[in-house]
């Protein structure tokens, strides 16, 4: 029996429970439970809705007659949950605390993931980037990275390697422009344009850092460095780039190498709303799974070899789309395109 575990309710965990869910049958999966730390009014709809659409509620025990008196039914008891599911997915900020205290001694599960903020917790993992690192059996801990260094990381795969492997890559340099919290939160708003410090001397922010470390589980060790600040919109990050390579590339060649990538966008908009907008159309529950979606018209070449423009980050598609794919290594090894490939309708190539 497939089971799928979902531990956190948020931003990342919400969209997953109800993707896995929704589509039960197509990815093989008998069973979707999840874990809500705190019973909240304010919540009840949500996790009534995700009930409603199959999945089962795990609680700390101390916390049941709490969830009950809102009217849940709780069915598992947290560790119960972890200890008889296939796969477990932690969608909370702390991943790598429910590691020590859950995860390394549950013996069933054939796989656990955790999400950007968990550094450490796991082989570092972006759908289409480095699949070939993942050693079945081993690799039993995966660190799904987060949606900018999955945008990052697609950028260098499609515009500064070939299809061989081989790397042109002399020097990629990465600002996260980034918004604020996310529409579904109500705390951490930013006021203003706010900046933060290059905290690691190599990498400058964690963004370049676990870029590196995502191309090292290939062999690669690339020269990266990121900045990032945020802004006061809540709609998508933003990402500028410059690749520079040890070889010329003109604009015909970055765009036919962008067209040639099914999880990379192009788009002729220039404002975040505006490719936000096209997300709550046209997206799965309004997200664009697509790892970048590259501003086009401001894509440019300096000097003959460095890359240059903008593009923007579906925040949480990315890196819904990848914990998607690992969940399938783990269940359905020799299924993970096909079982996917319901999902192919919101990796758009034009937003
Ligand atoms: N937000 C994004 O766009 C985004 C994108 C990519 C990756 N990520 C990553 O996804 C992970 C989760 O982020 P998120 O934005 O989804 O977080 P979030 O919206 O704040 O949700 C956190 C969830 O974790 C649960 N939780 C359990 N134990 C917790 C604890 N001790 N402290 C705080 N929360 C706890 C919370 O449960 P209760 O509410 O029931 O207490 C809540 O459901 C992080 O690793 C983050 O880096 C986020």
């Amino acid at each position: 029996m497939n089971i799928v575990h979902v531990v956190g309710t948020g931003t990342i965990g919400e969209p997953l429970i109800g993707l896995l869910a929704d589509h039960k049958a197509d990815f093989g999966i008998d069973e979707v439970t999840f874990h809500k730390r705190t019973p909240l009014i304010t919540e009840r709809g949500k996790v009534n809705d995700l009930v409603r659409r199959g999945a089962v509620l795990a609680v700390d025990e101390d916390k049941r007659s709490s969830f009950e008196e809102l009217g849940h039914t709780p069915k598992w008891e947290a560790r119960e949950a972890i200890e008889r599911a296939s796969v477990v997915i932690d969608c909370t900020p702390v991943g790598n605390d429910n590691k020590a205290e859950f995860y390394d001694s549950a013996p069933n599960p054939k796989g656990f993931m955790a999400q950007g903020s968990e550094f450490g917790f796991g082989k570092m993992y972006a759908r289409g980037i480095n699949d070939d690192s993942l050693v079945s059996g081993v690799d039993r801990f995966l660190h799904i990275v987060s949606c900018n260094t999955h945008n990052i990381a697609v950028l260098i795969k499609t515009l500064a390697m070939d299809p061989d492997g081989t790397n042109h890559l002399t020097d990629g340099r990465f600002i996260c422009i980034r918004r604020s919290n996310d529409i579904s939160q109500d705390s951490g708003f930013a006021p203003s344009p706010t900046v933060e410090r290059h905290k690691d001397a190599r990498f400058g922010t964690h963004h370049a850092r676990d870029a590196h470390g995502l191309f090292e589980t290939l062999g690669y060790d690339l020269n990266l460095f990121s900045s990032a600040l945020k802004l006061n919109s809540q709609y998508m990050h933003q990402i500028h780039f410059s690749l520079s390579l040890d070889r010329e590339m003109d604009l015909d060649e970055v765009r036919e190498r962008l067209a040639a990538n099914k999880r990379v966008a192009i788009t002729y908009k220039k404002s975040a709303n505006s490719v936000f907008s096209f997300g709550r159309d046209h997206g799965y529950f309004g997200r664009i799974l697509s790892q970048t979606v590259v501003a086009i018209d401001t894509v440019t070449v300096r000097n003959g070899n460095e890359l240059v423009g903008y593009c923007f980050t579906p925040q949480d598609g990315n890196p819904l789309l990848s914990t998607l794919a690992a969940t399938l290594w783990y269940i359905h090894p020799a299924e993970v395109d096909t079982r996917i490939d319901v999902l192919r309708p919101y990796l758009f190539q034009e937003v």
